[in-house]
């Protein structure tokens, strides 16, 4: 039986255990997926002893996707450009490999819920500057986008960001994140803001062009104010859920040998665990 697992500080709150069980039970694997609790002291040697404790790879979550690109013994191009890893599997040598997936969940589920985000390549509005938004540039210059702006509330951290992905990223400052949706043909959400339990984002969506897409990464609760908002002045929106069950895809294959699908079944069961869905 094969197992993998999910590994945090915390870890309670992980979906990924519901999404993995949900696809072992329908594609009928016999393999089990579980969470472990792991300290910042600890990481290291537990990624190292993966193996000796029977998975045969693993998601990693906050604080340890950094350390899990290190510990790797090998990292494809997503990774290493993202400078963190979220899937672990292990080859046949047990050596450690690392990838992160979580712009490939962003960029597929952009792509199937507005195919035309793109059109006439119109500037990216990114809000944030943390990992999710550092997945999200990879995947957006990778996916085509033109120009794109990142407004950081720490706006050191956004000029870090801009300064590792190109000229075709520019840094506004956070004051002017309203003033500057002008022509703008998609904004993103990448911070924390609107979270249940996080404060609001304070955004005024008066200058974005009604034709815009708006993606928030945050899914908890599903319809944030933020996407709400949008949805009132006629902006097709992108929900954060779909990111969330899209990057779940390539580690279950690598780990139990199915590749599953994202499905309404599989969203509306993941639906059921969020709050205000
Ligand atoms: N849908 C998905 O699959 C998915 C995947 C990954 C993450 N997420 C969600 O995305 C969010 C960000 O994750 P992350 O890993 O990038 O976290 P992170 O590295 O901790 O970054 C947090 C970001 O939010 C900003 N922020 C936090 N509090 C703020 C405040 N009071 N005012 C203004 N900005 C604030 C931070 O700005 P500073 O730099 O100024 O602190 C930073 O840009 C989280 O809510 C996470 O749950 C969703």
């Amino acid at each position: 039986m094969k197992r993998a697992c999910v590994i945090g500080w915390p870890v309670e709150h992980s979906r990924s255990p519901l999404i993995h069980r949900y696809w072992l039970g329908l594609y009928g694997v016999e393999g089990a997926y579980e969470k472990e609790a792991v300290s910042p002291e600890e990481i290291e040697a537990f990624l190292r002893s993966l193996g000796a404790r029977g998975y045969a790879g693993a998601n990693v979550t906050l604080p340890h996707k950094e350390a899990a690109l290190a510990v790797a013994d090998a990292a494809d191009e997503a990774a290493k450009a993202i400078g963190a890893a979220n899937t672990l599997w292990l080859d046949e040598e047990g050596r450690l490999h690392a990838s992160n997936t979580d712009a490939y969940g962003f960029m597929t589920h952009l792509s199937e819920a507005a195919p035309d985000w793109n059109r006439g390549q119109r500037p990216v509005m990114v809000l944030g500057a943390g990992g999710a938004a550092r997945a999200i540039l990879h995947g957006l210059i990778a996916g085509g986008a033109g120009r794109i702006l990142i407004a950081n509330r720490s706006q050191h951290r956004a000029e870090a960001l801009a300064k590792v992905f190109g000229p075709s990223v520019s840094v506004v400052p956070w004051a002017d994140r309203s003033k500057d949706l002008a022509g703008c043909g998609l904004l993103i959400n990448a911070t924390s803001l609107g979270m249940a339990g996080k404060p609001p984002l304070d955004i005024d969506l008066a200058l974005l062009p009604a034709d815009a897409v708006v993606a928030d990464i945050v899914y908890s609760p599903l319809e944030t104010d933020l996407l709400a908002a949008a949805k009132a002045r006629g902006n097709l929106t992108v929900d954060g859920l779909g990111m969330l069950l899209h990057q779940a895809v390539p580690g279950f294959e690598r780990w139990f040998g199915v590749r599953p699908k994202v499905t309404p079944e599989l969203r509306a069961h993941i639906v059921k665990s969020l709050v205000g869905a």
